[in-house]
Order: structure tokens, then C-alpha cells, then sequence
């Protein structure tokens, strides 16, 4: 079916919050607490394809209780950021790349396509709706969350003939309190996070819904974030409950656990691979094993261990912890080449360094 042409139709939202209320939030939004005045929806049906899109009032959805995704969790999203400038222009980091995931995602999930037309056209128009709510400053962005469900009232497991795409928009500062601090690492030796031919490489809600459980065992044992191996062995590092890994060696080189199927692709892990290398680094996918990371942290062959991802950004991973025991790689700090690393991404994103991979994309 021709792709019916994008163009949203805008409902302005008549309660919008008042400037000082916004400047309020704006001051210190934290993460995934606060949202904008505005959401994008459309609508997808085999007999139309892609249709009804709208920019419109945030608020809740009605649903019928029998809608497919509450049942059968038919749902994939996108994470990615908006960056004001000291100029005041405002810019998306790689949004091709996440509309080329979500495609990635839905043929996973047996969700229909979103032309990228329609993915960037939607992001576009919701920063435009809602530009007042992009905030100003170091670590400050706007966190746009577009997802895709199954909206069908309909309890039998097929993939559903009616499909909603929305998205919403998130003033954040940092992912985890505290700044760039160090998080500690829970290793889960009981769970795995995905299996071979699973959905471990798409975005959707279930990969995340059963990292929860580990994610509370890591919390209760005071660790921030759990790291998950793989389910056949139990041996090779996949990822957190939501970012990708790298691990620094004593000769400078970096290290990140190869794409097996069952990991993320990461937009930052990937930006990381070319952004390191033109550094100067060796950067190096491949398989990486728990005691290699237990005996690397050890021995002090590997120096840093960091996570990545778009909303933590780059993140130094301090002590990784298991039952019985506990290491931490180098003097368990902010290190040298995260740093660097970290720096650099930073600087592209918030237009203070030349974008020498075309990655930015202007949108106001
Ligand atoms: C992101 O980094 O955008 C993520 O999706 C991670 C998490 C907030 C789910």
C-alpha cells in the first residue's frame, strides 16, 4: 500500500502548564518524572495502513480491556534525545538510526513498519509543539519515548489489526541521581535477559519487563543496575537491564560484547565503536566473558568498565558484585578514557564540537 502522505493535524492543549510551572521542572526535571503539554498518535489498520496522525493534548488513553498489547505485550519503543544549543537551535542525535530500529523492532514483534518519514515527521512535530518544553544546559535534553502497540480489542494470539504509534516527550537530566558517578553491577547468574531466535535485539517492553526481577535483586543487594550473561552458557556478557557495555584495557584498546542476536543494538554503543577509534583507541566486538571481566578487573587488565546508552549516556560502572563476591576495575572512579569518551559524545551532541560524522539533524 502508497504510504498515505504525513501530515499531522495539531490540537493545541488549551491547559498547557503556565512558564513558571514549566521553568519549575525545567530546573531540575530528573528522569522519566515529567512530561510535556503534547503527544503524537496515528493510527495503523491493514485496510488504510498508516493514518490519523495528530498532534494533540497529553493525556491518558482509553482502552478496552481486552486490548491486545495488555495481554500478549505487542510493544516496542525508542529512546532518543533533543539537544538545545547555546545558539538556541535544537537537534536530534542519529534519529535515523532509531526510526531504522524501530522498523528493526517491529518486524520482530509483527508490527507494521512506520515509514521513516513518519518517525522523524512525528518526533518533528512534537519538539516543535512543545519547543518551549526543550530545556537549556549541561546534561539537560529532551527525552523523546515513540512506541507502537497493539490497540486491537481482541484475545486471540494473532498480531493485532489495529495498531497505535505515539510519542511522548520527557525534559531529563541525568538517568542516574547523583551525576556521573560511578553505578555499581549486580550480576545475574540465575536470569537471563534473552535467548537465541528471541526478541533480545529488539526495543520492546517484554526484553525490559523481565529484567525487572533481577533489577530488584540488584537493588537489594545495592548495586544500581544488574548485568546480564547469556542463557545457553552463562558465561558471556550480553548487557545490562538497559545499556550496552565496554571494558577498557590496560593497553588503551576498548572492548564491547559483540552483536550475538540477543543484544541491543545500541545507537550510543555503535556511536561509541566510531568515536573511539577516531580517538585513537583500538575498538575491538567481540565475545567477553564473565571471569575475563572478574579476573581483567582483578589483575588490572582491564582499567574501566563503562555502560552506554541513551538515556544514561556513557556511565562508569564501579564494583560489579555476585554472591560471594565482588570487583572493582581500577580505582573504581570516573576513569581517563570514559572520560574522554564521554566528552567527546557530549561535545557533538550539545554542538560544541565539529559533527564530523553527520550525526546531528537540526529541528529548530
Ligand atoms: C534509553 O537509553 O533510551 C533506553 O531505552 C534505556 C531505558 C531508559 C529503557
Amino acid at each position: 500500500m502508497t504510504p498515505t502522505a504525513f501530515a499531522p493535524r495539531i490540537e493545541q492543549n488549551q491547559h498547557a502548564r503556565s512558564e513558571p510551572e514549566r521553568a519549575a521542572i525545567l530546573e531540575n526535571p530528573g528522569f522519566g518524572n515529567h512530561f510535556t503539554d503534547h503527544m503524537f498518535l496515528a493510527e495503523w489498520t491493514p485496510d488504510h495502513g498508516w493514518h490519523d496522525a495528530r498532534v494533540v493534548p497529553y493525556g491518558p488513553l482509553s482502552l478496552d480491556p481486552a486490548t491486545a498489547v495488555l495481554h500478549y505485550a505487542q510493544e516496542i519503543f525508542e529512546g532518543l534525545k533533543a539537544y538545545g544549543h547555546a545558539d538556541g537551535s535544537v537537534w536530534l542525535f542519529r534519529p535515523d538510526a532509531n526510526g531504522e530500529r524501530l522498523q528493526r523492532s517491529a518486524h520482530r514483534l509483527a508490527l507494521p513498519e512506520l515509514p521513516l518519514e513518519w518517525f522523524l515527521g512525528s518526533v518533528r512535530a512534537l519538539i516543535e509543539t512543545d519547543r518551549a518544553w526543550v530545556p537549556r544546559g549541561e546534561e539537560k535534553s529532551l527525552y523523546l519515548r515513540p512506541f507502537m502497540f497493539a490497540s486491537e480489542a481482541f484475545l486471540g494470539v494473532r498480531p493485532s489489526q489495529h495498531v497505535t504509534y505515539s510519542v511522548i516527550a520527557s525534559p531529563a537530566g541525568a538517568y542516574f541521581t547523583g551525576g556521573i558517578k560511578p553505578v555499581s553491577i549486580w550480576l545475574s547468574e540465575q536470569y537471563s535477559r534473552a535467548g537465541a531466535g528471541g526478541t533480545g535485539a529488539a526495543k520492546c517492553g517484554g526484553n525490559y519487563a523481565a529484567s525487572l526481577l533481577p533489577q530488584q535483586e540488584a537493588a537489594a543487594e545495592g548495586c544500581a543496575q544488574v548485568a546480564f550473561l547469556d542463557a545457553v552458557e552463562h558465561r558471556w556478557v550480553e548487557e545490562l537491564g538497559g545499556m550496552n557495555l565496554y571494558f577498557v584495557q590496560a593497553d588503551g584498546s576498548i572492548v564491547t560484547p559483540e552483536l550475538s542476536g540477543s543484544i541491543l543494538e545500541g545507537v550510543t554503543r555503535d556511536s561509541i565503536l566510531r568515536l573511539a577509534a577516531e580517538l585513537g583507541h583500538q575498538v575491538v566486538e567481540r565475545k567477553v566473558s564473565i571471569d575475563e571481566w572478574r579476573e581483567g578487573a582483578a589483575d588490572g587488565t582491564i582499567t574501566e568498565v563503562f555502560a552506554c546508552g541513551t538515556a544514561a549516556v556513557v556511565t562508569p560502572v564501579g564494583t560489579l558484585k555476585w554472591r560471594g563476591g565482588e570487583v572493582t576495575a581500577g580505582d573504581g572512579g570516573l576513569g581517563k578514557v570514559t572520560a574522554e569518551i564521554r566528552q567527546a559524545l557530549v561535545d557533538i551532541q550539545y554542538g560544541r564540537a565539529e559533527d564530523r560524522f553527520g550525526w546531528m539533524t537540526r529541528v529548530l
